[in-house]
């Protein structure tokens, strides 16, 4: 992995005062690759897709239908109509939630540390007569005592608060032998290491264009075929339907049925480039180079007594460190790493419900990606160094 050609291809890593830019699980930097491939939309045909006829639209249909084939691609899903374009992460959790036909007292599964996206849909849902449950997270005996009777499993795969996974083959194995269906929060895996749909057997899969290099505001559902086939329709209105009277309509076909209203084309396809920028660069080689970057700053830690949160071994964390400075205020931490261009993330990282159980105020967090450097690394622990002498 050339990590100076790399840089090159992020316009913000190239201005005088590029950041050190470790804030990656919120939101990724974009590479020119997707900004031109936006702005070819925005200049050369910024018409509707798959409604008129004339050249501009034909262009945008053909585009946003080649954006879903390369993203269905990445997921390795066997067809591009199951998959369904979303705003986010959030949407596409909200849209299995509210268009599962549940029944009275169906049980949702999650795992105790779970973003609010995959946490707040459930609570919600108990006013529709569903139940919540919740296991230990990564801790698969829990999740065979609770799994029992349970319809819908709804886990993060990789935690955005300490970077540390839950066992989702075996997970997902034992759900499927309990007749439970299993939807996947992959926003902080998918942009880091390879996740195959078909090969995991998940049933729905949810993730971010914009954490993976992608335009903000753009996401993925994936869902099998025969359960898209089987969910309600959530947000209807224009694009959705075939037809309609004043008092009944036909439904449009999967996929296009859960995308209402004229969509974001430029995100949509932004979000395949950006794929395909992944693809190019290979999963796994960027895997292994945030891993090592997150070897380097927990050794550095270890030393210097900084608490780093989930398991000891960097190899168990992907590219995530979460922090804390004896009782030192996380914001401030990140107020003072910014000082020196350093962007860190601080709080509870819409984790709230784990931090409170536990009774932590809240963390700093540095989250690597592919353009991040050593050097970069090695700033942040001289920076760390100075912070840590004013505890
Ligand atoms: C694990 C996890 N799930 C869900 C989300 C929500 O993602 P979005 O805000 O893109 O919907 C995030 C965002 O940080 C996340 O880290």
């Amino acid at each position: 992995m050339n990590i100076e050609k790399i840089r090159k291809d992020f316009p913000i890593l190239n201005e005088k005062k590029a950041p050190i830019y470790f804030d990656n699980a919120c939101m990724t930097l974009k590479p020119v690759q997707v900004i031109n491939k936006m702005n070819e939309y925005y200049e050369q045909y910024p018409a509707c897709g798959g409604r008129s006829h004339h050249r501009l639209a034909e262009k945008v249909t053909e585009e946003t239908m080649k954006a879903r084939k390369e993203i269905a691609n990445f997921f390795n899903a066997k067809n591009e109509r199951e998959i369904i374009f979303t705003r986010n992460t959030t949407e596409g959790i909200n849209l299995v939630a509210n268009s599962i036909r549940w029944n009275k007292g169906d049980i949702i599964l999650t795992s105790d540390k779970e973003h609010n996206s995959n946490l707040i849909p459930w609570i919600v849902a108990k006013n529709r007569g569903l139940r919540h449950e919740i296991f230990k997270f990564n801790d698969v005996e829990d999740f065979k005592k609770k799994i029992k009777g349970v319809r819908l499993v709804s886990i993060v795969h990789t935690s955005n608060v300490d970077g540390s996974s839950n066992n989702v083959h075996e997970m997902i194995k034992i759900a499927h032998e309990n007749n439970a269906s299993v939807l996947l929060d992959a926003a902080q895996s998918a942009p880091h290491k390879s996740v195959d749909v078909r090969k995991l057997d998940v049933d729905f899969m949810v993730a971010s264009g914009h954490k993976m290099l992608g335009p903000s505001g753009m996401g993925v559902l994936y869902g099998k075929m025969h359960l898209l086939e089987e969910l309600n329709q959530f947000l209807v209105g224009g694009d959705t339907v075939k037809n309609s009277h004043y008092h009944t309509f036909e439904p449009e076909d999967i996929p296009e049925r859960f995308e209402a209203g004229l969509q974001n084309y430029a995100g949509m396809i932004g979000f395949a480039e950006a794929v395909r920028y992944l693809k190019k660069v290979g999963l796994k080689d960027i895997e292994e180079h945030e891993l090592k970057l997150n070897a380097q700053l927990t050794d550095a830690f270890n030393n210097l007594g900084i608490t780093i949160l989930g398991p000891k071994d960097p190899k168990l964390r992907s590219g995530v460190v979460g922090f804390n400075v004896g009782q030192m205020n996380p914001h401030d931490v990140a107020l003072m790493l910014n000082t020196h261009n350093i962007m860190i993330r601080s709080g509870m990282h819409c984790v709230h419900s784990w931090f409170n159980a536990h009774k932590i105020n809240g963390s700093a967090r540095a989250s690597f990606y592919l353009y991040n450097t050593s050097e970069e690394v090695e700033e942040m622990i001289k920076r760390m160094r100075e912070i840590v002498k004013l505890r």
